[in-house]
């Protein structure tokens, strides 16, 4: 901060002035990034351990990110899609090869949008039903939203799209008590990210799978948070820390992620279910847009080159076995950098502001449960200076103000 810019104070006083109430007061204002660590208008470093809510796979400002948008805005910005870029056609080959099925795809601009083509393609079932999971979070337009089941987010703006039952998230019979011939689809969260990091048993996806399709049902994975390398492999559902068996959706949408940060969304369809649109089904003006979609293919390539998966599943364990030492930490959850530590006791809005004053950014998922979903890239230090300074975050956590022992 220099006399002439403003610092924190000022900012969040004009952000209160400005914006709509929807988040809050912002924790803080950032105003610049590096790998993992990100600065705030008062010139405050941390350590960026929950990367934009599992976005930014490269960290902030990667070369290589910086690079393919700087180089695809200068060559072709934006066209509409009564025309084709070799960018968005070559990412979504990109992704149908990294899924392994003969599969088509729709690109959006957030998971919102992926989800709301996917749920507006299951219609095109001709059955209306999907049985979705309690817990659940798909998004925040009213397609999405109905699809979400906590009842907060929903209530105000109910009526919303109908035909959706919840059933308990991991639990089998109750998929197969819920799912019957009038079943468009079964919609799950490898691992339920917003819920706290809930992981299934290792059966229930590829049960899911089965349950779908004895009823001419599609399995629709909502892979927003679990995609891109989250969990250690490309897709969750098929990391077999997750499941027990192959899976093959037939449905798969993808954000957050995909594009390191750049605002992009994909709605991929296998088994036939990718040619239920027909001309004028669906649209948008921004998705698939060049820029976007050369983002993302930086984004894969760097994963690759760099090993990201293995050294997410590496980090990832770090983080967990670093927090899990201390034993106010009584579980730890997740695979790769989606990972969720739960507290003995309900103080993770504490952890989360004690962190913060100690230099590092987590996330309280539920009041007990704190969520970390880093860069994929995230570097050793990185790992050992969070190690050294959580006990000590929890001592403070623990003694913040209005906080019973
Ligand atoms: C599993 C899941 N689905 C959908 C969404 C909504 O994505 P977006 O905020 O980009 O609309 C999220 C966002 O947190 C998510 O975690």
């Amino acid at each position: 901060m220099t006399a002439t810019e403003p610092g924190n104070r000022e900012w969040t006083e004009r952000y209160a002035g400005a914006l709509m109430n929807t988040f809050g007061p912002p924790k803080t204002v950032l105003v610049r990034g590096e790998g993992a660590h990100v600065w705030d208008a008062d010139g405050r470093e941390y350590v960026d351990l929950l990367g934009g809510i599992a976005v930014n796979a490269l960290g902030h400002g990667h070369p290589r990110l910086v690079a393919a948008v700087t180089g695809q805005l200068q060559t072709l910005g934006h066209i509409s899609n009564f025309f084709a870029s070799g960018p968005q056609i070559t990412l979504a080959e990109r992704l149908v090869n990294l899924l392994g099925t003969e599969a088509r795809v729709f690109f959006t601009n957030s998971g919102a949008e992926a989800n709301e083509a996917a749920f507006k393609l299951t219609r095109r079932t001709g059955r209306t039903r999907i049985v979705a999971t309690e817990g659940s979070f798909h998004g925040r337009t009213m397609g999405a939203l109905a699809l979400t089941s906590k009842p907060a987010y929903r209530e105000p703006f109910e009526p919303l799209p109908g035909d959706v039952v919840f059933v308990p998230y991991g639990d089998t019979a109750a998929l197969e008590a819920a799912v019957d011939r009038d079943t468009a689809a079964i919609l799950v969260e490898p691992v339920q990210g917003e819920a706290g990091v809930i992981v299934p048993p290792r059966d229930y996806l590829p049960t899911a799978q089965r349950i779908a399709h004895e009823n001419g049902a599609l399995l629709w994975l909502d892979e927003i948070q679990t995609g891109v390398g989250r969990t250690g492999t490309w897709f969750a559902h098929q990391n077999p820390a997750l499941v027990d068996a192959p899976v093959t959706p037939d449905i798969v949408t993808l954000a957050k992620g995909l594009a390191g940060g750049i605002p992009i969304g994909a709605c991929l369809a296998t088994h036939g279910a990718g040619k239920l649109f027909d001309p004028g089904n669906h649209g948008t003006t921004f998705g698939g847009n060049p820029v976007a979609a050369a983002a993302a293919l930086a984004v894969l390539d760097v994963i690759v080159e760099e090993d990201l998966l293995a050294h997410a599943t590496a980090q990832g364990a770090a983080l967990k076995a670093a927090a899990a030492t201390d034993p106010r930490v009584v579980e730890t959850r997740g695979e790769g950098l989606l990972v969720g530590l739960t507290l003995a006791e309900p103080k993770a809005a504490e952890v989360v502001t004690a962190a913060q004053d100690a230099g590092f950014l987590l996330n309280a998922a539920t009041p007990e449960r704190v969520r970390m979903a880093p860069p994929l890239n995230l570097a050793d230090a990185d790992v050992a200076a969070f190690a050294a300074a959580w006990p000590a975050i929890l001592d403070h956590a623990n003694d913040s103000a209005g906080v019973t022992a």
